[in-house]
């Protein structure tokens, strides 16, 4: 009785310690097929053993004081503590009267670069392969919302660029730019200035879109204010297979990061067990990087990519007849095979 007590204990304090190692991050499921996706998520998290303790908030628009339109407390609480989001579709209905809810939480929390990734899958075909770009995108000023701003500020979406093209081992590097004049482009150019070992370039919109399509191989990564953002990091998605396996990352001021699948709601497959959760699986990876919990993110990304290019179980989306619960217990069986 007496060892078992002992035992117990010991077991206790392991738990108590793992429990305070873990990171919180809070979990925004969205509308539509977002609380199926972010429920697969969670699942392969748990299998893949991350640290991570979810803290789930709805995002709806509620009016504040003086009528401002503002997110829950709730949830701008949690975001203000843990400083790590990740987030499934929100549906603005047209006519709702608020402003978009991804609008909102851009202006919440001064997420001010989106950072998009686009990596062909290998197994997934598409019309061009070996594509292995960033997009970065200005994302709550510029022609969206007609004011120009400081960009002097700007400055860690650019560490943060710099960082993770190097771990990738790309010595040689290129960031394409078009600005359309003034500001933007001016501080870019003074940021370029103190990043000699990065290969700088300026290119007009119209040139990179005729040079992306004929080989986007020769793109590494492209920084953008908001409108040719919103229209080329689309477009750079399409390469790869469209906004269903696209991840996407949202940096902002004081150090929070909101990670999130771009695609829509899908309300024609909702609750139907249908939806592929790739797209917030891989925005979910990228928060892993963020977080400096590599290890779990190969992890987790193979699981994923192997699934794909093994081509037995996908969703109907991605060329196969699985439902969302099936891909998404083949990809935790296979993360447990890599344990
Ligand atoms: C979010 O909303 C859903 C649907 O209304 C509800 O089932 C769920 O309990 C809510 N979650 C939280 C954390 O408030």
């Amino acid at each position: 009785c007496e060892r078992y007590t002992t035992l117990s204990k010991n077991k206790q304090q392991q738990h108590t310690k793992e429990l305070q190692n873990r990171t919180t991050v809070t979990m925004i499921p969205g509308d539509g097929i977002g609380p199926e996706i972010s429920a697969a998520v969670m699942k392969i998290f748990e299998a893949a053993k991350a640290p991570i303790t979810w803290e789930e908030r709805n995002v709806t628009a509620i009016k504040g004081p003086g009528g401002r339109w503002m997110i829950p407390p709730d949830a701008k609480e949690s975001m203000d503590q843990s400083k790590i989001g990740l987030k499934g579709p929100l549906k603005t209905p047209i006519a709702a009267g608020h402003p978009s809810m991804n609008l909102l939480l851009r202006k919440t929390f001064d997420l001010y670069a989106n950072v998009r990734p686009c990596v062909s899958i290998e197994g997934y075909k598409t019309p061009y392969t070996d594509v292995n770009l960033v997009t970065i995108r200005e994302n709550t000023e510029g022609e969206y919302s007609g004011i120009e701003h400081m960009v002097s500020e700007r400055r860690p979406s650019v560490r943060q660029l710099k960082a993770e093209r190097v771990t990738v081992g790309c010595p040689e590097q290129r960031g394409v730019l078009r600005m359309s004049d003034g500001l933007f482009l001016r501080k870019c150019r003074e940021v370029a200035e103190n990043y000699k070992d990065i290969k700088f370039t300026e290119m007009y919109l119209d040139t990179v879109c005729l040079n992306m399509v004929q080989d986007p191989t020769q793109f590494d990564v492209l920084v953008m204010p908001n409108l040719y953002g919103d229209i080329l990091s689309d477009l750079c998605a399409g390469l790869i297979g469209g906004l269903g396996v696209t991840p996407s990352g949202n940096i902002g001021a004081n150090g929070v990061a909101i990670f999130e699948s771009v695609h829509g709601t899908a309300p024609d497959i909702a609750g139907m067990d249908l939806a592929n959760p790739t797209a917030l699986l891989l925005s979910a990876v990228m928060m892993l990087h963020h977080m400096g919990l590599h290890d779990h993110a190969d992890k987790i990304q193979t699981a994923c990519f192997d699934t794909i290019r093994d081509k037995k179980v996908l969703t109907k989306d991605l060329g196969g007849s699985a439902k969302c619960s099936e891909f998404t217990a083949e990809i935790c069986r296979r993360v447990q095979d890599l344990d």
